[in-house]
């Protein structure tokens, strides 16, 4: 199973593919966590992430290319995976029919996240991360028991750099501008599927098992 989570920053692409991940023993493959990882360790492709993703730019199509090949090519990708936030440009998006081509494989879906700007920017900005174990909670939909503390390991949750208000904003247009043009790409190829993401969490993960 191959399957591609298509959608704005904030449609919970990344909540709904680790409950996938957890329920089909498939992996998740984020690019934004692979350069979040990059960052933490202080490697070079890390240090110039960072600059263009606090901004809300997109990182160079070569690079998050790179670290899809590499990564799916890992024994665990085997049996499927789920990509997360990648393709998010046309050119990434022929770059991965070329490496499927070359190993055999095929994608069985895109999933379209669909949600309106305004909502988005709600729940961008009420997003904290933990620190170590990456879970995800919100202010107000799905606060913390006890403030600032992960519910799961105890570690801090965070603000991510790039969910400060203007940042959000410019994500957004970048995401109209450079990855919408995917909607068509894969309805062309009559691999998309949509989904409303303003349904509560599990609301969505009932849509998405529909699909599987
Ligand atoms: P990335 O980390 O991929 O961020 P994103 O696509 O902007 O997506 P998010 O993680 O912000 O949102 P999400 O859809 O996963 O929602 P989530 O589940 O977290 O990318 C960050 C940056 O890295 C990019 O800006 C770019 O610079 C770079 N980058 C990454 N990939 C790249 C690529 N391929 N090419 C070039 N550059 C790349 O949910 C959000 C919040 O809502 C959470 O608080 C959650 O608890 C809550 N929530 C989730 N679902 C629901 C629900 N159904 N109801 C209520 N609340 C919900």
């Amino acid at each position: 199973m191959i399957w591609i989570l298509l959608g704005p920053p904030g449609s919970g692409k990344g909540t709904q593919a680790k409950r996938i991940q957890s329920e089909k023993g498939i992996p998740q493959l984020s690019t934004g966590d692979m350069l979040r990882s990059a960052i933490q360790a202080g490697t070079e492709l890390g240090r110039k992430a960072k600059s263009l993703m606090d901004q809300g730019s997109l990182v160079p199509d070569e690079v998050v290319v790179g670290l899809i090949k590499e990564r799916t090519l890992l024994p665990d990708c085997k049996p499927g995976f789920i990509l997360d936030g990648f393709p998010r440009t046309i050119p990434q998006a022929e770059a991965l029919d070329r490496l499927f081509q070359e190993t055999g494989r095929t994608i069985d879906r895109a999933v379209l996240f669909q949600m309106d700007d305004s909502e988005l920017v709600a729940r961008l900005s009420g997003r904290r991360t933990c620190v170590k174990c990456g879970s995800m909670f919100h202010i107000y939909s799905q606060p913390t028991q006890k403030e600032g503390i992960c519910d799961k390991c105890g570690a801090q949750v965070v603000q991510r750099d790039d969910d400060q208000i203007e940042v959000i904003q410019k994500r957004l247009k970048v995401y109209h501008s450079q990855t919408e043009p995917l909607v068509g790409y894969y309805e062309a190829k009559g691999k998309l599927a949509r989904i409303n993401a303003s349904q509560t969490p599990s609301k969505v993960e009932a849509s998405l098992k529909q699909l599987i």
